[in-house]
This record gives structure tokens, C-alpha cells and sequence, in this order.
């Protein structure tokens, strides 16, 4: 045993985990000097119709193109090839319903139902390039269904389940999709959230669905419109159907992921075929070292990034076993995650902080009911781990025998961005630290005006080089493309979050330098839920901020004030919780809602959100002049005055 210091004192790691961490710094430095050779030889990890003529072109910047005039398919890298090659009778997922029940599904029955369902979906008039959402549970028809587009070169959004409907019918109409794929219900901590339902109020506000199928998952009524819906099991009863893929330029788009940013409009993230697919395989690989036999799971939700990367997509590639759950990580009780490790013997668990200091919170008695010794390798994704849930994961999940790959990246970059390297040689490990970049990856730390800072200080996280896995553009919106990443810092990639460089190069990711939120893991805008609030007839107008929370990372408060024919009073609060759980979803709604009668603001009328922020946190006094751009420390000064007596404080 060696020894790594860690700011939480020293914890004991196996010599095994960084064996060479000598061959980890070689492949970097080939992926940064050599990128074209190196690029050519990773891309072999997946089978090509046709091979690219070249293998980045950055003619266009910021609109990368990579492994020019390729032609792929990923359905067919996700389950033909391992069917012609020895696997058709290995699981592909072992899927394990809420209520305890499981589906083994081998490659060769995800290959027949994928092909069943491309299939159905050109029975229904579906063709390459056209739009289609997913708004599905964590059942084994996701990833069908999402495989299936992909082989027939539809374009898919994936929309999270737990979505509301205005959340849901803004997707609808900036993909313009013609078709709704989704369940009657889904099970969720034992009840049932009427997916179909929440379809239908959505399309009301949308003008493009022709076609919406349904999935039975929950067997409730719903309601099925004639002409418009029909059974999933309706339209895939010829179960010999076989569709040629349809191979796809490199560039070609595969998906439309939305993610949220600094207005109250969804940024459409489009991620192509090629580049991609060669991303997300390699990473997987590199990060996690996934052996044939291991089985992996991912524990995240389809309907987000790190679903369709490394539950669908990338496994898949490399022919691995996952697992895949249905249900809440509490249900029916707070061993679920332990219990499933240790029925299925686990290998590899790839999780949320969040969910590891919601299972911390419950005691170490809930893994000590269960056979842990399966683990080999552990993982987090998603916000920031702080060193005591790394060290109660490392110690009471991993038992101080698994390393932890805390892999930090986006839904923008389609992978892995900065993550230990397991297979290529691991680091020693600091609890906190994310390590080193994934080869390719060459980022740098600046100050707002671009200069570098030294290493200990904190600045903005940027990319100096394209890599294969970053998104195409923004649906509808290239100018915001541009704008959003690739302005701030001239020919660079600008994330929008802050980090620091510690003295022995490690990494450490600190969170958003935006009004962006990271609530649980998941990136919700501040934007997104004052538009929500302001929507309602009795705001006039309202500040949503994030305040920080030992569990969750972040919960979201908010700030309102009502227009002034209505009184405060506990209804209209509650009534609003109502409403941004139904057009948003559950994730969005505020913990606190504070009724104001009025919000400081700048002399142009810009609501101060930083001052409430500050006020409402007490983290004032300190240096004011730094709360608000363009706005005299006097002014910021009256307005905290103002809003301090009216917030109480
Ligand atoms: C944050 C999720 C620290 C970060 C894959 C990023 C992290 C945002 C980490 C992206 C990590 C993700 N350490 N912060 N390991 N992973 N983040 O698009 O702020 O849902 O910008 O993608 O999550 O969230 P997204």
C-alpha cells in the first residue's frame, strides 16, 4: 500500500491504481502533438461504412467538422457488429424494475427490437433527418426507441420525465418534431406520474405532432386520440423485421439534447454521428477501464447527458453489460443501490454526489446490509464532490479497495472532459480534484480579460482545441453558438465554469460563473423558473437565486413580488409551486418563496439578483463593487438598504 495525501489528511490507495501513471502522460502528449494520428487510431474503436478523408477540419471554426466524409451508423455500432462478432447472447442490460421484478435483454434482443422498431417508426412516415421526442421513463423501450432513430437517421430529443409540460412543449416546438414517443405512466417512489397526460396538455401548446406513440408501462387509462396515437406494442408486432442502417455523414446530426443557460430559453445542444461516437467510446474506456466480463452501471437518467453517453451510447459501443434501473435510489428503502450491487455483482457504479450524501444521510448501516465486494471501480458526475462524501464513498461503498473517477465534463461536450484515466494510469487521487484532462482535452484557466492565471488561483475554465465529442451547434440558433462559447475567449471553448490549477497540475472544477444552477446535478436557469413565476397573473416580478445546500449542492429560492391588486398570503404560494411543478417539472420548484414588496434594482430597472443573492445569504458586507456591472457602489449601496429592511434582515 502507498499513500495519498489527500486535504482530508492521507488515505491508504492500492499501489494497482496508479501503476504508470507514465503511460497516462504519453498518450496525452501524442493526442496534443500528433492529433491527427492519434484521432485516426482511437476512431477504430468503432466499425466504419465508409472511411473519412480526413479527420478534422477546422475551415468553419467554430463549426468543427471531424472525420470528414466518414459514414457511420450508431445503432449499428451499438448492436449489429456484436451480434455478427460472438456477443448476440451476452445481456446488453439488466434492467431492473422499481417493484423489484428484472428484464434480461441480450444483443441480439435489443438488436430485434431495435430493428422492430425502426421499423414501426418508418411504418409511420418517419424519414432521415426528421425530429422526434422521447419523453420516457427509465424502461428498456428508451434506449430502443433512441437506437432506432439513430439507424434510421432521425434525429431524436430526449426529454427527462420529469419534465412538466411547458417545459416539454418548448422542445416540441424549437425541434419542430412530428412525433412523441412516451409511456402511458411511469413508477416513481411507488406512484405513478401520468406521463400521457402531461404529452397531451403539452401538444395542445404545439402545432407540429402528427403522431404520438405510447408505451404500457403502467397500465392507467389514458386517453388515445384517434388518427394521432397508437400503442407501442401495436406498431412493433412484426418482430422479423430487419431495416439497412442508414449510413450517416460523420456530421450529420444524431441527437438534440436541451440544456438550460443565462436566458429563459433551452439551448438545443446537437451532437453529430462520428466525432461523437469515437468521444464517448474512448472516454468510457480510458476513464473506467470496463473489462468484457464487468457489469457497469450508470446510475444517472436516461433524459440527461450522462444517460444517453454512458448508459445507451458508449457501453453499448464496447459491446459492455449495464445495468439499468427504473426507480428512485430510496425505493422502498434507502439500501436500493446496495442491494442491486450486491444481486447483480456490480463491478463499476458511476453516480451523482447528490446521491451519495443522500445515502450518506441514512447511515452506514444500509451498506452494511449488503455484499459490496463485487466493486472494482467508482465513479461521480454531475457538480463538485466535497472531500467528506469522497471519503464516505471511498471508505464505506469502495472500501477503500476502488479508486474514484470523478469525471467532470458537460452536455456540450458530448464526454469525459477531465477525469482520472484508469486505464491509461491512474493518478494518485485528492478527493475533490477531477485530476487531469482526457487526451485531446487542452484547457486553461484565465482571468476575465483573457491573460492566464497562476496555478492556486481561481478563473474560468477554457479549451484551446476542438475534440471529437463536442456538440455541432445550437438547434435554430449557430449565431448563439457563437456567441455563448466562442467569443469570450477568442478561438477558445468558454464552459462557463470556474476551476482552479493546483501547484501539481490537478484540476479542480469549483462550479458556474453564470446564472446557471446546479441543483441535485442537474443545470436548471435562474431565467427559466423567474419566467415560470412572472408567467403567473399575480407576479409582477421575481429574483431566483441558488443557495447552497449540504445535500443537493444547491436549492433554489426566490424572490417575489405580486402585482398589486393581490394580497400576500400562504395560497398564492403554494398555488406557485403548483405551477412551476406542472410547466417546469418537480426539479424546478423553488424550497423557499419569499413575498417582497419590492426587488432592488439599477436605475435602468435591472433587477439586482446578486444583491438579493447576497442580502438574502447574509454575505454582506464585504467588497460591493464587484455585485453588478455597470452600476455605481453608491447605487448598489441605497439598494441594499432598501431591500435589506424589506427582506427582514
Ligand atoms: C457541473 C453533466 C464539478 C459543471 C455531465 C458543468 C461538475 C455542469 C462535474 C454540466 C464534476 C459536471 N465536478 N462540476 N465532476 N461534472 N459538473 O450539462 O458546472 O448537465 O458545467 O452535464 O455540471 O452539467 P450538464
Amino acid at each position: 500500500m502507498t499513500e495519498v495525501k489527500t486535504q482530508e489528511g492521507v488515505l491508504p490507495t492500492k499501489e494497482l491504481y496508479h501503476p504508470n501513471i507514465g503511460s497516462y502522460q504519453q498518450a496525452y502528449k501524442e493526442s496534443i502533438e500528433k492529433p491527427e494520428e492519434f484521432w485516426s487510431k482511437q476512431a477504430q474503436v468503432l466499425d466504419w461504412h465508409r472511411r473519412w478523408d480526413k479527420v478534422l477540419d477546422e475551415s468553419d471554426a467554430p463549426f468543427y467538422k471531424w472525420f470528414v466524409n466518414g459514414k457511420i451508423n450508431a445503432s449499428y455500432n451499438a448492436v449489429d457488429r456484436h451480434v455478427l462478432r460472438n456477443k448476440r447472447n451476452k445481456a446488453a442490460y439488466i434492467w431492473v424494475a422499481e417493484n423489484g421484478d428484472e428484464k434480461i435483454i441480450t444483443y441480439d434482443g435489443l438488436y430485434r427490437r431495435v430493428n422492430n422498431f425502426a421499423k414501426a417508426l418508418l411504418e409511420l412516415g418517419i424519414k432521415k433527418g426528421d425530429r422526434i421526442i422521447i419523453y420516457l421513463p427509465m424502461i428498456l423501450e428508451a434506449p430502443v426507441a433512441m437506437l432506432a432513430a439513430a439507424r434510421i437517421g432521425a434525429v431524436f430529443s430526449f426529454v427527462f420525465a420529469g419534465f412538466g409540460a411547458g417545459a416539454l412543449a418548448e422542445r416540441i416546438n424549437d425541434s419542430k418534431a412530428t412525433m412523441v414517443i412516451t409511456a402511458d405512466g411511469a413508477f416513481r417512489n411507488g406512484k405513478v406520474v401520468k406521463l400521457k397526460s402531461i404529452v397531451d396538455e403539452a401538444i395542445e401548446q404545439t402545432s407540429t405532432v402528427r403522431t404520438v406513440v405510447v408505451v404500457e408501462r403502467t397500465k392507467i387509462d389514458v386517453q388515445m386520440e384517434e388518427g394521432r396515437d397508437i400503442w407501442w406494442h401495436i406498431v412493433t408486432r412484426d418482430s422479423h423485421a430487419y431495416v439497412e442502417p442508414e449510413w450517416m455523414d460523420s456530421n450529420d446530426p444524431l441527437y438534440i439534447l436541451y440544456t438550460s443557460g443565462t436566458t429563459g430559453k433551452p439551448k438545443g445542444a446537437v451532437h453529430g454521428n462520428g466525432g461523437y461516437s469515437v468521444w464517448i467510446a474512448n472516454t468510457l474506456k480510458w476513464a473506467f477501464d470496463p473489462e468484457d466480463d464487468d457489469r457497469w452501471w450508470c446510475a444517472a437518467d436516461i433524459g440527461w447527458v450522462t444517460g444517453h453517453s454512458y448508459i445507451v451510447f458508449a457501453p453499448l459501443f464496447l459491446g459492455l453489460t449495464s445495468i439499468m434501473y427504473e426507480g428512485a435510489i430510496t425505493f422502498p428503502a434507502p439500501d436500493r443501490m446496495w442491494e442491486i450491487i450486491d444481486r447483480y455483482r456490480v463491478n463499476i457504479l458511476y453516480t451523482s454526489p447528490t446521491a451519495i450524501r443522500t445515502l450518506m444521510r441514512y447511515g452506514e448501516k444500509y451498506p452494511k446490509m449488503h455484499d459490496l465486494s463485487s466493486l472494482k471501480v467508482l465513479g461521480t458526475v454531475g457538480e463538485p464532490i466535497n472531500p467528506a462524501a469522497w471519503k464516505w464513498y471511498y471508505e464505506n461503498i469502495g472500501k477503500s479497495n476502488c479508486p474514484i473517477i470523478d469525471t467532470y465534463w458537460q452536455t456540450e461536450t458530448g464526454g469525459f472532459m477531465i477525469s482520472p484515466s484508469l486505464s491509461l494510469g491512474l493518478p494518485p487521487l485528492k478527493p475533490g480534484s477531477a485530476t487531469f484532462p482526457m487526451p485531446g482535452i487542452d484547457p486553461v484557466i484565465l482571468d476575465d480579460k483573457g491573460n492566464e492565471v497562476p496555478n492556486e488561483e481561481k478563473g474560468f475554465i477554457a479549451y484551446k482545441r476542438p475534440w471529437p465529442g463536442m456538440f455541432l451547434t445550437l438547434n435554430n440558433d449557430p449565431e448563439r453558438f457563437k456567441k455563448t462559447y466562442f467569443e469570450k475567449y477568442k478561438g477558445m471553448y468558454y464552459c462557463g465554469d470556474y476551476a482552479i490549477r493546483d501547484k501539481d497540475g490537478y484540476y479542480w472544477l469549483l462550479g458556474r460563473a453564470d446564472e446557471v444552477l446546479n441543483v441535485a446535478g442537474h443545470r436548471l436557469g435562474t431565467i427559466e423558473i423567474e419566467d415560470a413565476l412572472i408567467a403567473s397573473r399575480e407576479v409582477a416580478e421575481s429574483a431566483v437565486f441558488g443557495k447552497p445546500d449540504p445535500v443537493k449542492g444547491e436549492v433554489i429560492v426566490a424572490f417575489v413580488v405580486l402585482k398589486e391588486e393581490f394580497e400576500h398570503d400562504r395560497d398564492i404560494v403554494t398555488n406557485l409551486r403548483k405551477r412551476i411543478r406542472e410547466d417546469l417539472g418537480p426539479i424546478y420548484v423553488p424550497e423557499e418563496i419569499h413575498l417582497v414588496k419590492l426587488l432592488p434594482k439599477t436605475r435602468s430597472g435591472k433587477i439586482m439578483r446578486r444583491v438579493v443573492k447576497a442580502v438574502a445569504l447574509k454575505q454582506l458586507p464585504g467588497d460591493i463593487s464587484t455585485l453588478e456591472n455597470s452600476v455605481s457602489v453608491d447605487e448598489i449601496k441605497a439598494a441594499i438598504e432598501s431591500f435589506r429592511k424589506e427582506a427582514g434582515d
